[in-house]
Parts: C-alpha cells; sequence; structure tokens
C-alpha cells in the first residue's frame, strides 16, 4: 500500500475526495498527513475527522520561498511518502522542493491547461469568451501549473454562468479525476518518464487522458 502527503490551503474538497477514496479501497493508499500552510484551512478538520495527522507551516515563519520550501519539504520527507498530492495548496513551489519529489508529486489546477495559468482561471474563460471551461491534473514541475499533464476534464461555460457557478460545475469533476490520477499513481500505472506522463506504458498526449465522466 503507498503512502500520501496531501498539501492543502483551504476547504479541501479535493482531499475530501482523496480520503473517501483512499477508505473504499478504490485508491490503494493510506493518507499519513495531511499539510497546511494555514491554520484556518477547513480542511484539516476533515484530516482530524478522519483520524490522519495534521501539520501547519506558515510561509509567514520563513523569510523567503526558498527557506520556507526547504523546510516544507523536510517536514513532508519525515513521513516517508510514495506520493505528495497537492490539493489546493495556493504557495508557488521552487525547485528546492520541486525536484526533490519530482516523478512523485501531482497537482489539480482549474483550467483546461496550457490554457489559463495561475490564478482566477474562472473568470478569465468566461471574459475569454470560452465554450468550455475544466481542470487539470499534472505532475509538479518548476514551472507554475506547467508539469505534464495527467488528465482533463472539460465542462461547458453557460451564457448565464459567472466564476462561482462556473467554479462548482469545474469542482465537481476534479473531484472524480483527482482521485483516478491518485490510484493510477498508487497501482504503479502512472509515472514521469522523460519529461513524460505515462500511463499503463503509453505517453499520454500533451493535454492528458480526456475524462468524459
Ligand atoms: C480547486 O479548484 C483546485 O483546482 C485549486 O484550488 C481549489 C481547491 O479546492 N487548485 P478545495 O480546497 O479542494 O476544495
Amino acid at each position: 500500500m503507498k503512502n500520501i502527503v496531501v498539501l492543502i490551503s483551504g476547504g479541501g474538497t479535493n482531499l475530501q475526495a482523496i480520503i473517501d477514496a483512499c477508505a473504499t479501497g478504490d485508491i490503494n493508499a493510506k493518507i499519513s498527513a495531511v499539510v497546511s500552510n494555514k491554520a484556518d484551512a477547513f480542511g484539516l478538520a476533515r484530516a482530524a475527522k478522519a483520524n490522519i495527522n495534521t501539520a501547519i507551516i506558515s510561509h509567514k515563519d520563513y523569510d523567503d520561498r526558498e527557506s520556507f520550501d526547504i523546510a516544507l519539504r523536510e517536514l513532508v520527507e519525515s513521513y516517508n511518502p510514495d506520493l505528495v498530492i497537492c490539493a489546493g495548496f495556493m504557495r508557488i513551489l521552487t525547485g528546492a522542493f520541486v525536484n526533490h519529489f519530482l516523478g512523485r508529486s501531482l497537482n489539480i489546477h482549474p483550467s483546461l491547461l496550457p490554457k489559463f495559468t495561475g490564478l482566477n482561471t474562472h473568470q478569465r474563460a468566461i471574459d475569454a469568451g470560452e465554450s468550455q471551461a475544466g481542470t487539470s491534473v499534472h505532475f509538479v514541475t518548476e514551472e507554475l501549473d506547467g508539469g505534464p499533464v495527467v488528465i482533463q476534464a472539460a465542462v461547458p461555460v453557460l451564457s448565464d454562468d459567472n466564476a462561482q457557478v462556473l467554479a462548482a460545475r469545474v469542482l465537481e469533476q476534479e473531484h472524480k479525476i483527482f482521485p483516478l490520477a491518485a490510484k493510477w499513481f498508487c497501482e504503479d500505472r502512472l509515472t514521469l518518464k522523460n519529461g513524460k506522463a505515462v500511463l499503463d506504458g503509453e505517453i499520454l498526449p500533451d493535454t492528458g487522458f480526456q475524462f468524459k465522466g
């Protein structure tokens, strides 16, 4: 059974989806810790309810990004994870962290990458007149939201959508594709090879596996 550490900063609905999938055995793994950079992240309560260890490490206690990333790396490494899952972890991670966990760290981003990296993705998709929005799970690399995409799910953008309504529609898909990507990884079906995401021995396309529900 694999060992997962989940990094969060907020509400933790993606964390909950992964907790649930581990509980049913759908993901063959145990979550050994949930780490938050925010003491008031609701995801910490979700972890406690599931009897998962929690840890808080505030970036505000460190002089710069690098020293925070080194401390975070050491904290996470102390749990010996096979997989590190960034589930709404709202800090940009530098090489000090990312390169240490290269090939064993996944992030979820609320857009159809490579479109709309960074913040406010839903509003930006609406403003750009996109007919589709969505979400992507990708391997974490030094390039922000730029690592090889594993899986994507698309949803329609409707004419009366606002960012909040669209975010809720996307989030429903996030709760399906993130546990699925974690499941693949924990079954040794998903790897990062020569900078490409590989599923069942096949290099995935640049936009990853297209999830259709
Ligand atoms: C999700 O939309 C995820 O894509 C983004 O942050 C949000 C986290 O939501 N990175 P939650 O904390 O999992 O509910």
